[in-house]
């Protein structure tokens, strides 16, 4: 089997599917060679991502990643969401085959843009 069966699982069954529509952060990475993009969304309150959501237009790897990925930073401080790697999205995953790696990089990508977002707009809110 090439795909384990945790990532058929978040493939068909995706968690934390869909746009937010009051996000404090959005993060939005593509793959320039695949053209696979995802967005990632998360609510925040004092520093804690309460909620989280994303889209993705691309492969099975990529939409398990975004899945699982989101499941692994609910309710964790956003700092803690910076250390996301995508080694642990792909772990968590029970693995990726080795040329399916880049789709769980989009994870961390994603993750991280939507935590700078959140950062850049928190910085603007806070000036005078
Ligand atoms: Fe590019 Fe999966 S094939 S993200």
């Amino acid at each position: 089997m090439l795909y384990s069966e945790k990532v058929m699982d978040h493939f068909q069954h995706p968690r934390n599917l869909g746009k937010m529509e009051d996000a404090d952060g959005i993060g939005e990475v593509g793959n320039a060679k695949c053209g696979d993009i995802m967005k990632m969304y998360i609510k925040v309150e004092n520093d804690i991502i309460t909620d989280v959501s994303f889209n993705t237009f691309g492969c099975g790897s990529a939409i398990a990643s975004s899945s699982m990925a989101t499941e692994m930073i609910k309710g964790k401080p956003v700092e803690e969401a910076l250390e996301l790697t995508n080694k642990a999205v792909a772990e968590a995953l029970d693995g990726l085959p080795a040329h399916k790696m880049h789709c769980s990089v989009l994870a961390e990508e994603a993750v991280r843009a939507a935590v700078q977002d959140y950062y850049d707009k928190k910085g603007m809110a806070n000036e005078p």
